[in-house]
């Protein structure tokens, strides 16, 4: 038996987020009703995949959903809730850093909040194993949203506000901007006519060796060893990349720093 055959949802938003976890409800059962966002080419294509309406208008969202997934950029959602009608189901929205009292004016308020980098150019997220940090305004609501989370995931964890604010702090730099400095290292590359792709093994040794110790254990390098000639001669081929060479100080001292 499927015990969430007749539970609803709205996606408001139709953006990275909205895309995957749409498709892992769906998948689970959930009957997507109907997606928001600003424009058709938004809202249509993601509609059409979850066999579900579109609406561009807020005050057309269907009323009487079990669920509200806010799926909207951090910056906008107050304006969202804003503009949205009063509901009956539950209102979450999915932002590690937004609080949960962004959404007082509902009686039923959550944070779903999945701890993953997601982009519509990835397909297939698998969100068995992606943490789900859940925050709810009433035990009630709290017991609704475990089972909403635990259909797609087997890593539920509450956290509140505050919790979460830092959890999405530590997510920004270990994701976000590691992801940058990959960037970084592709752009050194390729003005030497080398793939990227030369990096992937070394890439995929770092990620793994932290699932056995300690990020501070796992550092190597110029800085861990203190090589400070080696570490001379990587800012001098940086000269005329100034903000590179700022970066590639700033954590050559951090790295100094944090073996004392
Ligand atoms: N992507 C991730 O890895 C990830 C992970 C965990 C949580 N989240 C959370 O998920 C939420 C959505 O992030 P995302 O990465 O999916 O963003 P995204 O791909 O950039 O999509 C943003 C969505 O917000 C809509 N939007 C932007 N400004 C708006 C406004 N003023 N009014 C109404 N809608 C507006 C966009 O609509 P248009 O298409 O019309 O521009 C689009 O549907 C955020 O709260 C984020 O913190 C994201």
């Amino acid at each position: 038996m499927a015990p969430n055959k007749y539970k609803t949802a709205v996606l408001i938003g139709a953006g990275n987020l909205a895309f995957h976890l749409g498709q892992a409800l769906f998948a689970k059962g959930i009957k997507i009703m109907q997606v928001f966002s600003r424009t058709e080419t938004s809202a249509k294509p993601l509609a059409d995949i979850l066999n579900a309406t579109f609406t561009t208008n807020l005050d057309n969202i269907i009323p009487d959903a079990d669920y509200y997934i806010i799926c909207v950029k951090d910056d906008a959602i107050t304006e969202v809730v804003k503009a949205m009608p009063a509901v009956s189901g539950i209102v979450m929205h999915t932002s590690g850093s937004i609080e949960i009292s962004v959404l007082q004016k509902f009686a039923k308020a959550a944070v779903f909040y999945p701890l993953q980098t997601f982009s519509k150019s990835k397909a297939n997220v698998d969100f068995e194993l992606v943490p789900i940090c859940i925050e709810a305004n009433s035990s009630e609501t709290l017991t609704e949203l475990k089972k909403l989370a635990s259909l797609i995931s087997s890593n539920v964890q509450e956290a509140d506000s505050a919790q979460r604010k830092t959890i999405h702090l530590a997510a920004v730099f270990a994701c976000n901007f590691s992801n940058h400095l990959f960037s970084i290292s592709a752009d050194l590359l390729a003005e030497q006519n080398l793939d990227f792709s030369l990096l992937l093994p070394l890439i995929e040794e770092t990620f793994s060796k932290i699932k056995k110790v300690s990020p501070a254990e796992a550092q190597t390098g110029p800085a861990k060893r203190k090589d400070f000639i080696t570490i001379n001669k990587q800012l001098e081929l940086l000269k005329d990349q100034p903000e590179l060479a700022n970066i590639y100080s700033m954590f050559s001292e951090g790295i100094l720093k944090k073996q004392k």
